[in-house]
């Protein structure tokens, strides 16, 4: 059977998923505070766990929304929650959601799927509620109700730090619905899971695509993996030997969901902007675009049939054809697709917002970027499969990453300046490539490192970005652990029941 059509492994020990080193020591401590909390909290034991790991995406930035595949990998760090469901009678209706970390106090929510999002009031429990609202949908969807609803107790643990682009978010979302799901004895494929952790964590606001809970959900030890979209599948990508990826935070945080009207969003509706005007340009009836037209890979084919004409095959072609350079006015755009931009999105409360706050469009821009991005997925994976040596394999995939990361800054324009300098000491310091990862605008770099100068990178790294905010107060020294660190690829979610 395919991996993803495998479901969640279930387990009766941590060891399978913390192996048994001083990472199963700090699995157990962490396990044994999650229960400990729980029974402070609710008195009595938690009925079982689920874990989901947060991920660092090596290459495909800001293309799965598109419909274009990425290639991420799963980090160690992981989001656990321990849950428990709460008795027939008055108790049932709610859902009471704690956490071992001090600064995220109980959030207490109706037991009832249905309720909104209070997206004006940002709540960090709000996230355990959109998998509420998943399992609902989902089960909603094969024409049963689980159960549901019902009330539950639960306690999260995360490590994944949050607002650093390795998908805190995901990692919650993806424990709290696989935990709910566990709890109502059910396990669903993965590739489901990764789905309805994709559609559901959209209630807290950000129009994201599927890679985070995808790799959350479907990782393996020892591989990052090829993630396509539509349906969702995963394809292993062992990593070329004597290279290892670096992950640093550039100590800006990047708040998707707080700031999406402005940024992630708003790059979502700029690229089915761009995909409508382009269909538009190549021929396709204004209205067929508006109502057929979600994604620029709904119009690639327009494109590179145009561009095979001028003797390419590139999509790109077609975008400096027909698309200017100059950012494009709401007025601009109305004028060429013969509709108010409103009408379009009046689905979308949140696309909405982002026509509110926008003061113009840079189709040509973001449509750049995604084509050209969403090839170099694919050259990534075509240089880890080919014939070269490691080291010219290594060095290839640097290239790319690079390239990724120009891309991102200036054709997307979701780096910052902290990101910036952080990527130029990576390379400065002997990184094959360094990018952005993640959302971008705050957050993570990962950098391709060659293990043999692994120790020396870090600590010019150290030297070079962190003493002076360490010295500022910005961070502690005994922190630095938590900011800047090798790491390889890790495993999926897991239940365990001990
Ligand atoms: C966030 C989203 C992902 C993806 C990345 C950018 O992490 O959740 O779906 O779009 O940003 O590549």
């Amino acid at each position: 059977m395919a991996h993803e059509d495998l479901p969640i492994p279930f387990y009766s020990s941590l060891d399978p998923v913390y192996g048994d080193g001083s990472l199963l020591e700090e699995a157990q401590i962490r396990f044994q505070t999650v229960k400990a909390k729980f029974v402070e909290l609710f008195g009595r034991e938690p009925q079982l766990y689920a874990r989901s790991p947060g991920r660092v995406n090596l290459i495909g930035e800001h293309i799965d929304y598109e419909g274009y595949s990425v290639l991420p990998m799963a980090i160690r760090q992981d989001t656990i929650v321990a849950i428990g469901k709460r008795d027939a009678g008055e108790s049932s209706k709610e859902v009471r959601i704690g956490n071992v970390n001090p600064k995220y106090s109980v959030c207490t929510y109706p037991a009832d799927p249905h309720q909104e999002v209070d997206l004006k009031n940002h709540k960090w429990g709000h996230y355990f509620i959109c998998g509420y609202k998943g399992i609902y949908d989902y089960a909603k969807s094969k024409g049963t109700d689980f159960g549901l609803p019902f009330g539950l107790d639960a306690v999260v643990d995360g490590t994944v730090p949050t607002g650093s682009g390795l998908s805190s978010s995901a990692a919650l979302v993806c424990s709290a619905t696989i935990a709910i799901m566990a709890v109502l004895d059910n396990n669903f494929p993965k590739k489901e899971i990764a789905q309805l952790t994709c559609e559901c964590e959209r209630y807290i606001g950000t129009q994201s695509g599927g890679m985070d809970q995808a790799i959350s959900v479907m990782a393996k030890t020892g591989f990052a993996e090829l993630i396509d979209f539509n349906p969702i599948r995963a394809t292993d990508v062992k990593l070329p030997d004597g290279g290892t990826f670096v992950i640093a935070h550039s100590l800006a945080e990047s708040q998707k969901a707080v700031t999406a009207a402005t940024n992630y969003n708003n790059r979502v509706v700029e690229c089915r902007l761009a995909a409508i005007v382009l269909a538009i340009k190549l021929g396709m009836a204004a209205n067929d675009a508006i109502s057929k037209v979600k994604t620029l890979s709904d119009v690639e084919g327009l494109c590179v049939s145009f561009a095979g004409k001028h003797g390419s095959s590139d999509p790109c072609f077609a975008v400096k054809a027909h698309l200017k350079e100059e950012p494009y006015t709401a007025e601009d755009i109305e004028k060429i697709i013969g509709a108010n931009l409103t009408s379009i999105f009046a689905n979308s409360l949140s696309s909405l917002d982002v026509l509110k706050a926008a003061q113009h469009f840079k189709i040509f821009q973001r449509a750049s970027h995604v084509y050209s991005e969403a090839k170099r997925v694919y050259s990534f994976r075509d240089v880890v499969l080919s014939k070269l040596s490691d080291d010219d394999k290594l060095k290839k995939l640097g290239e790319l990453m690079n390239e990724s990361h120009s891309s991102c800054s200036v054709l997307y324009e979701c780096s910052c300046p902290e990101l910036e300098e952080l990527v130029k000491i990576c390379r400065d310091n002997g990184a094959l490539g360094a990018r952005l990862t993640g959302a971008g605008w705050g957050g993570c770099a990962v950098a391709l490192v060659k293990e043999s100068i692994l120790p020396q990178f870090i600590q010019n790294v150290k030297e070079s970005f962190y003493k002076s905010r360490i010295e500022k107060g910005v961070i502690r020294k005994d922190d630095i652990g938590l900011y800047l660190f090798a790491s390889k690829p890790s495993s999926g979610a897991a239940i365990f029941k001990f």
